[in-house]
């Protein structure tokens, strides 16, 4: 995990990485916004938790924390969630009707933790409200996206993610081919369902995008990106396009074992095409 970092005068990136090899790094970013009411957006991997705690507290007293917005439950936004929730009983956990079923089936949250907030619904911070919306990607159906109307930005979850090839703090120094490709590639992992939407309808979701018009694009897969919109948005009207990601199988695991470690796993003998079954 990277040390935490102010991107705006109230916003702050976590951010950390996983490396997928023969594809390339995938961010993993959560966020702290510093409103009256603080919030923490998703809460990073598991195996950074100890790290995350710190980095947290670099930015924030995680005692000053008012809400955590959980984008979805995926075990790459939970990293320290319950942690949060145990540590520090003044914070309250904002999900779907379908998060919280989904949490409830490894470890429930507290009913009275949680706080359920649906897509055209708002949250009052204070100084602010955070608009709940439904992001035009995702892999989850609990998914929610959130917009910040005071500072513009767009906490767009999986949305908007990229596999990128090495490490960036801002997106606009990603030579644009390399983002596009890493944006097709992650849009085509992360929502498979994309080849087999109607396009027109998918055009409508990234219109209601452009209409918001968020000045920062913060998804949790990709470093911030500012004034970015027309450029991110471009490529994932391409995205329904892109054939149907495949990853490596057993063969090309085991050559890309061999390559890493020089040594690979033993395979199974193959079955006789008469299924072993002598007449
Ligand atoms: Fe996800
Ligand atoms: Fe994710």
């Amino acid at each position: 995990m990277e040390r935490a970092r102010q991107i705006t005068q109230d916003t702050y990136i976590l951010p950390s990485s996983l490396v997928v090899p023969g594809l390339g790094i995938i961010p993993v970013n959560a966020f702290v916004v510093k409103a009256a009411d603080p919030v923490l957006v998703d809460c990073g991997l598991h195996p950074d938790r100890t790290e995350f705690l710190s980095a947290l507290e670099e930015i924030i007293d995680p005692s000053d924390l008012r809400w955590i917005y959980l984008t979805h439950p995926d075990a790459d936004h939970t990293g320290s969630l319950h942690a949060l929730v145990e540590a520090f009983p003044g914070v309250r956990v904002i999900t779907t009707f379908v998060g919280m079923g989904m949490l409830s089936l490894r470890d429930p949250l507290p009913p009275d933790r949680v706080y359920l907030l649906n897509p055209g619904e708002r949250l009052d911070l204070g100084d602010r409200s955070l608009v709940c919306l439904r992001p035009p990607t995702f892999d989850n159906p609990a998914t929610t996206a959130v917009y910040d109307i005071r500072s513009h930005a767009l906490f767009s979850s999986d949305a908007f993610g990229a596999v990128v090839q090495s490490p960036a703090e801002e997106a606009f120094s990603i030579p644009r081919e390399d983002l596009r490709a890493g944006q097709l590639l992650w849009s085509s992992v992360d929502a498979p369902w994309l080849q087999s939407v109607d396009r027109s309808k998918f055009a409508a979701t990234l219109n209601r995008i452009q209409d918001l018009d968020p000045d920062l694009v913060l998804s949790a897969h990709l470093p911030p990106a500012r004034a970015m919109l027309p450029q991110l948005l471009e490529t994932l009207f391409e995205a329904p396009d892109q054939p149907e990601f495949m990853g490596p199988n057993q063969a090309a695991l085991s050559v890309m074992l061999r390559e890493m470690t020089g040594s690979a796993p033993i395979e199974p003998k193959p079955i006789p095409t008469n299924g072993g079954v002598h007449p």
